[in-house]
């Protein structure tokens, strides 16, 4: 059974630290980590956390202290996880769409670079040539993710550089002498269907005999994990024994041992992270009761951008009698978390929590309508610890300069 956090532990954490709070569970990364791990064991597999999905430096120390590696989107995040602690070569940048002096900036830093552009690739060549061992990320052209804001790698897609280009990249990688270390594809978010991540092999297989230096395939991250009740993850024990039979495959076919890379994000947060709210307002009008929380899409935007499920449950009252609720922000447009939603009746001032909230939650907060961002907590040991105090007002000040005139 996978730990989590009970009602009363997070009651007690709603009181000392207020809501709206982040929570998050170090014990519950560990559990998905080791999931991974003894899913590939047989593998050469090397898992690389995809940071953006929460980059709180603690839970990044925590990540690196269970023996994972650290995947970053931009220069920030790499700072942020050298800073962390963990070793430059353990540290990947998968960019897309970068400034070519972003890329320098982490060649400067000794970190792993995926380029996704022929233009980019080009400027490396002509700056790094064979020196610096660097990663391609390719658009395989395959359509797969949870719904097409977050679908990566289909034909239509603005990711990587497309798999039909590849004699433009084979001229530049001849004429520039570059050391081609992996392959990457990154296909989307949410990949349920084990099927897809063979589709993406076979098209990078198929690109291996034009890289003699090659060690890694790059798979990218997007395992699904479970929001709504009943719902099922990608079953990773089974994707570990198909990628375990195609690497013996290419190893036959070529002679060669690669290595498999993987950049899971929400796989190893989401369900370690707790959202919790308060209700400020019941509003019935008609048919419907508005339950209106101390929070909004400022807080957590996924239901509102992506219509995403996430599990609601009052933990003031969970033995109340199930009603429908409509669930929404205080934000000064419609912001909506959930509709019609059954949960244990809700009375003014109860604690809301949302479920599966590590992932995407906190990291895509912002200071709309000039409100304070959450803070977030961690739980260790035990021990529930702050890791982000609340906003101040200094702090939505902070960064703006005020005119004398
Ligand atoms: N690698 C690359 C290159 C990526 O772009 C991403 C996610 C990942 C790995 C990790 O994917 P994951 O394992 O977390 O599915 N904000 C959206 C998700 C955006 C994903 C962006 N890229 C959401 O809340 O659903």
């Amino acid at each position: 059974m996978p730990q989590v956090l009970t009602h009363h532990q997070l009651l007690e954490i709603a009181g000392e630290f207020g809501t709206p709070l982040y929570v998050y569970h170090a014990e519950r990364i560990t559990e998905q980590y080791q999931r991974l791990r003894a899913a590939f064991r047989e593998t050469d597999a090397t898992f690389f956390y995809a940071c953006k999905a929460l980059t709180n430096i603690n839970v990044l120390r925590h990540i690196k202290s269970i023996g994972c590696n650290a995947d970053c989107s931009s220069i920030n995040e790499v700072k942020l996880a050298l800073l962390a602690g963990f070793e430059p070569s353990k540290v990947l940048y998968t960019s897309n769409n970068i400034a070519f002096s972003e890329i320098e900036a982490a060649v400067s830093l000794g970190v792993h670079v995926n380029i996704d552009s022929l233009s980019n690739l080009r400027k490396f060549g002509e700056r790094y040539g064979h020196s610096y061992p660097v990663g391609i990320r390719l658009r395989p052209n395959i359509m797969a993710g949870g719904n097409l804001k977050i679908s990566t790698g289909h034909n239509k897609s603005k990711f990587g550089i497309p798999v039909e280009d590849i004699d433009q990249v084979l001229d530049i990688v001849k004429e520039k002498n570059l050391h081609i270390r992996t392959l990457h594809i990154h296909t989307g978010s949410e990949i349920k269907d084990v099927e897809v991540f063979a589709k993406g092999i076979e098209v990078l297989f198929n690109l291996v005999k034009h890289f003699p230096e090659l060690e890694v395939i790059d798979l990218g991250g997007g395992f699904k994990v479970p929001y709504a009740p009943g719902e099922e993850g990608t079953d990773v024990e089974l994707l570990g024994k198909s990628v375990k039979a195609e690497f013996e495959a290419i190893a036959k076919i070529y002679g060669r041992r690669l290595q498999v890379w993987f950049e899971p994000g929400k796989f190893l947060v989401s369900e370690a992270g707790y959202f919790l709210v308060q209700v400020n307002v019941l509003k019935q009008t008609g048919d419907t009761c508005f339950a209106g929380v101390n929070s909004g899409l400022n807080h957590l935007i996924r239901p509102m951008f992506y219509g995403s499920y996430h599990h609601i449950e009052n933990i003031s009252n969970a033995s109340g009698v199930p009603e429908p609720y409509h669930v929404v922000g205080n934000i000064c447009e419609t912001d909506t978390f959930a509709e019609d939603r059954m949960i244990a009746e809700i009375r003014e001032d109860d604690y809301l929590v949302f479920y599966n909230a590590g992932a995407y939650g906190f990291e895509m907060a912002s200071n709309y309508n000039s409100r304070f961002k959450p803070a977030e907590v961690l739980v260790k040991d035990n021990k529930a610890r702050l890791i982000r105090r609340r906003d101040t007002m200094e702090d939505i000040l902070a960064t703006q300069v005020v005119l004398e005139d």
